[in-house]
């Protein structure tokens, strides 16, 4: 039976030869081409830097960078850089960033950055002798790696802790070297399974000789993106009649109850939790990734955290009294302002320019404080005007841009559409009236 046509060398041909072999391939068209040759940096040096994060690179793939000013945190006001595909995160940010400055701002504490490695292992003999043998092995363990955490330590990081751990009641004979990290300013990826891989045989060694009945099996070692040490909240606080401006129907204090309402659904159904943290994360994302830091481990360990009580809940909290309202997010956040793609990418390096270069741990309560803006004023959005409003009136650009319309179809239609319901069909049908008259004519 022939087999699939498996193409051998793809990583060494050069980039014009990829694009040969794509067109071969799928067909491309002159116009695919010509995106793939026009979106490359006219600035070789640049281009070859974006051209190395990844591999096997034909082109860039362009975000936008917006800003997001107003937010007043723990009284600083910074300017937030966020890239996101998603119309209105940006706007609605903004918003909210605006609102709550004028109101105390955003309230952010760093309550821990420990981050974890762990190494696995199988172990057949009997867990209270494996324990016992391993705590006379730490320190021999922890200079067995001095070689590569010396430079951490100076900075104030290196390993904090290491301890055995049986994986799973259910999983028989699995146990894990469990080990707490500080990383500085660094994300500490590198930094952490560098340390994890040359700790994983002396582990081994050790415990062998100290208990040679027994092989220590290896099977892996890495760090865990779950790090629910590394965590920083962030608060919002008014008098709920600071909301009575948001709405005709309601007085402030009915919006807050509705809204402390809102978040109440979003912590007891995970369907709504889940739709309720993705708002939380287009603002956290967004900042996470115009930084150039990690936004699956984010989000892997948002949704994580999300369900550590056993079932996936909101992420924030709010309540309402007749005179407070207050809005709380609790989000571990493992994010770095050293190293990585924070020192490489220009536009991080930008970002983090326009962020006044923060520390880790400020970048985190930035980080929060966008998240936190967004979930307002999503939740704002829904228990009022609906969500479609605001997003359709931003998307009306990207709506016009499909529909190919010239300027003067532009204008009419925003005279049109002002203060209407904007829908898609419904643009699209007014300018097929408006083409078909203009044809007519
Ligand atoms: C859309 O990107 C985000 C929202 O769905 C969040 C939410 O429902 O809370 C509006």
């Amino acid at each position: 039976m022939k087999g699939p046509h498996i193409v051998k060398g793809f990583s060494k041909l050069t980039r014009l030869e990829k694009i040969e072999w794509l067109k071969v391939q799928s067909g491309l068209s002159e116009g695919a081409m010509n995106i793939l040759n026009t979106h490359l940096h006219p600035d070789q040096g640049l281009q070859d830097i974006y051209g190395d994060i990844s591999e096997n690179t034909v082109s860039n793939f362009f975000l936008p960078l917006g800003l997001a000013p107003n937010f007043l945190i723990n009284d600083d006001l910074l300017t937030l850089p966020m890239v996101i595909e998603e119309s209105s995160v940006v706007a609605a940010a903004s918003h909210a960033a605006k609102f709550w400055a004028l109101r105390g701002g955003f309230h952010t504490e760093v309550k821990n950055i420990l981050k974890v490695g762990q190494v696995h292992f199988t172990w057949k003999g009997s867990r209270d002798s494996l324990e016992a043998a391993f705590e006379p092995l730490k320190e021999g363990l922890l200079a067995s790696v001095a070689h590569l955490t010396g430079r951490m330590q100076n900075r104030g990081g290196g390993i904090e802790s290491l301890e055995i751990r049986e994986t799973s009641e259910h999983l028989p004979h699995a146990y894990q070297l469990f080990v707490n990290f500080r990383t500085a300013d660094a994300m500490g990826a590198n930094f952490i399974n560098s340390v994890l891989e040359a700790l994983a045989p002396e582990f081994k060694k050790a415990m062998e000789t100290a208990l040679p009945e027994s092989p220590v099996e290896i099977i892996m070692a890495i760090l865990s993106n779950f790090t629910p040490q590394c965590l920083v909240s962030c608060h919002l606080e008014c008098h709920p009649s600071d909301f009575d401006q948001f709405s005709r129907e309601m007085s402030g204090l009915e919006f807050g109850r509705k809204f402390s309402r809102a978040v109440d659904l979003a912590r007891h159904d995970p369907y709504r939790a889940v739709t309720h943290n993705k708002g939380i994360l287009n603002g956290i994302d967004a900042v996470v990734m115009a930084t150039g830091n990690d936004y699956r481990a984010v989000e892997a360990c948002a949704h994580a955290y999300a369900a550590t009580n056993g079932s996936y809940s909101s992420l924030s909290s709010a309540e309402c009294t007749t005179r407070r309202f207050s809005l709380n997010l609790e989000i571990p956040l493992a994010l770095g302002t050293v190293g990585g793609l924070t020192s490489t990418h220009p536009m991080a390096a930008t970002a983090m320019e326009i962020l006044g270069k923060p520390s880790s741990e400020e970048l985190m309560q930035i980080v929060a404080a966008a998240g936190l803006a967004s979930n307002f004023s999503a939740v704002r959005s829904l228990i009022t005007s609906g969500i479609q409003e605001g997003h359709m009136k931003m998307h009306l650009g990207n709506i016009l841009r499909q529909l190919n319309a010239v300027p003067e179809e532009v204008s009419l239609v925003k005279e049109e559409f002002s203060g209407r319901p904007i829908s898609h069909a419904g643009i699209e049908n007014f300018l097929q009236s408006v083409r078909n008259q203009s044809k007519n004519s």
